[in-house]
């Protein structure tokens, strides 16, 4: 069994808080800024972040790519340019391109043109879901330079 003493535990400490702090610190190329063409999305991942990069009136914006409600793939979703504003494919909630925010709940229906649910099961789903959160997206700061999006 490993014995650790305070001093050890506290270098362990801050090191990992100062790798965690790095991270963040300065820009990371996302991808090439022609990859993403006007009024489209594009999923990246930088340094274990899955992030949604977006590009609106010539600029690009970036937040996290995973749903705030269930982690659907918001780049898999729907984007309208002109309210910046995208659509997740999975249960509908919406969310600003530009800030994150959310801008509507999901709905706990079946869309419009599919089989509804059986009754058993359309009542344990909406159990189970009507309590989960849909939080806002985290959002990045982004730049380009010579033809690379970065984010940080
Ligand atoms: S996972 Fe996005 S709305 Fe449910």
């Amino acid at each position: 069994m490993k014995n650790y003493n305070n001093k050890e535990a506290q270098k362990n400490m801050w090191e990992t808080l100062s790798v965690s702090n790095q991270r963040n610190d300065y820009f990371r190329d996302a991808c090439k800024a022609d990859e993403v063409p006007e009024g489209s999305m594009k999923h990246v991942e930088v340094d274990g972040r899955e992030i949604l990069i977006a590009k609106v009136d010539g600029k690009f914006y970036a937040i996290a790519d995973r749903c705030g409600h269930m982690n659907a793939l918001l780049s898999m979703g729907h984007l309208e340019a002109a309210k910046n504003k995208v659509t997740c494919g999975f249960h509908g909630a919406q969310f600003d391109i530009i800030t994150g925010q959310k801008l509507k709940e999901p709905r706990l229906t079946p869309p419009e043109g599919m089989d509804p649910l059986p009754e058993k099961l359309s009542e344990f789903v909406y159990k189970m879901m009507n309590p989960i959160r849909t939080y806002d997206q985290e959002r990045y700061e982004v730049k380009v330079e010579d033809n690379m999006v970065k984010v940080k």
